[in-house]
């Protein structure tokens, strides 16, 4: 006669996580019991983080069918609350960009999107390593609060039309926990896991139509454009499959997005757009990835870029930002010290390393390099001379800021050789912003 020996747990498991692992390890296709059950019992603690590191190894070494990423997208999604905006006046509409340099189209976008009655629910992050991260930008604006809860955001995506904040730890918690492991694993660059770790969180968020802006290029995650469209296709089928109006822009990230890279500076470049004025670059990202909100949202045929000359997106922003505690006239920060990094001969700019770039704002204290770190509100990077431009020998090609000034040796470090230069007079191709389309 055998006794059992007594456990914490009694519940008979279905599965065993080895056989699941060995199942993705073999090259196999992962049953929808198999998915379903690895991502609960994950997140409930019972698969341990070595044997989900070992399953994410062989997912991000054998891939997924569509199948497997769907039923792996929506058991995450089950992990955790859904929000509901069908209570609304207004469609909703939202954006997620997979991060990059001096990506600071929502804070522009938001509102502008707000003007034409359609509900803009970000919930946002922050910055980890080289990307910056939208609540970091905005909460370089004096008063301003990321943390929102569910009825102060319904309230103010109905009165005032936008709100940007902190998702909050409801949505899918199986993510953030699979997130946080892939992070220090290895693993963060699987297709199939990164697809399915955003579009649990957008389609548990509960947004109607949903406009993916795929970065690619150096200061991407996806490099290569190959691989950033392969990104692109699974995320918008997702979607498409979960309900939600998708579509997405494959964009370069090639060189930094508009003059700045930081979280105060970009809120300055970010304001001027929204006065009418701003790089070239930004405003074209902001109004097309506008029209294609409005569009999906079912408004196709409003003057978007009217709106950021007349002053409306910009009276949207005020009063995003005082909703939430900001002060939108107050002075933004500056950093205390600042140093020029300066040509050391003449030409035109034919790229402008994004990572280079990202590394030095980084560095010089507008990123963190661990989760919880704070961050700098007037550190980062001016760029004076951007891609297409002419330079002479001595100009200066950009302004580092920073309150802590021995950073710059190594911010130095990190953008040297950022400019590539062409002989004088070369006649270079205007920079394509927005790629490509994917539906
Ligand atoms: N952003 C996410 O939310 N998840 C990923 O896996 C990558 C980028």
């Amino acid at each position: 006669m055998t006794t059992a020996t007594p456990s914490a747990d009694r519940t008979v498991e279905p599965f065993d996580a080895v056989d699941v692992i060995r199942t993705k390890r073999d090259g196999g296709r992962l049953s929808d019991e198999q998915i379903d059950w690895v991502v609960d019992a994950y997140t409930r603690g019972v698969v341990a983080e070595e044997q989900m590191a070992a399953l994410a190894m062989a997912i991000l070494l054998r891939g997924m069918e569509r199948a497997e990423i769907s039923r792996w997208t929506n058991a995450m999604i089950a992990s955790g609350e859904r929000m509901d905006f069908s209570a609304l006046r207004h469609p909703t509409a939202d954006k997620h960009s997979t991060g990059g340099v001096g990506d600071k189209i929502t804070l522009p976008l938001a509102p502008l999107v707000a003007v034409f009655d359609v509900a803009v629910p970000q919930l946002s992050g922050r910055g980890l390593g080289h990307t910056g991260g939208t609540l970091d930008k905005l909460e370089a604006i004096p008063g301003w609060r990321a943390s929102l809860t569910n009825d102060e955001m319904m309230r103010q995506l109905d009165e005032v039309g936008a709100v940007i904040c902190a998702a909050g730890s409801g949505l899918a918690p199986a993510d953030k926990k699979l997130y946080a492991l892939r992070d220090v694993t290895g693993t963060v660059e699987a297709i199939p896991l990164i697809a399915s770790s955003i579009m649990s969180k957008k389609i548990a968020e509960g947004t109607a139509s949903l406009v993916l802006d795929v970065k690619t290029g150096a200061g991407a995650f996806m490099r290569e454009e190959s691989d950033a469209r392969e990104l692109a296709r699974t995320m918008v089928d997702l979607g498409t499959d979960a309900g939600v109006r998708t579509v997405a822009l494959l964009t370069d990230m090639s060189a930094p997005l508009g003059r700045t890279v930081g979280n105060a500076l970009e809120v300055r470049e970010s304001v001027e757009v929204l006065a009418g004025g701003g790089p070239a670059d930004v405003v074209e990202l902001t109004v097309a990835l506008a029209r294609e909100m409005l569009t999906a949202a079912g408004r196709p045929d409003v003057d978007v870029e009217a709106a950021l000359r007349d002053g409306r997106a910009m009276d949207v922003w005020r009063r995003m930002i005082r909703a939430q505690g900001g002060d939108p006239e107050a002075p933004l920060p500056q950093a205390a010290h600042t140093a020029e990094i300066r040509a050391d001969r003449a030409g035109v700019v034919r790229s402008l390393d994004a990572l280079k770039v990202g590394v030095a704002g980084w560095r010089l204290g507008a990123g963190r390099s661990r989760p919880g770190e704070s961050v700098q509100a007037g550190a980062g990077v001016e760029i004076l001379r951007h891609v297409g431009e002419t330079v002479a020998a001595g100009d200066v090609l950009a302004v580092l800021h920073t309150d802590t000034p021995e950073r710059f040796a190594r911010a130095q470090e990190a953008i040297d050789g950022a400019w590539d230069l062409a002989p004088e007079g070369t006649e270079l191709l205007p920079r394509r912003i927005v790629r490509d389309r994917i539906a």
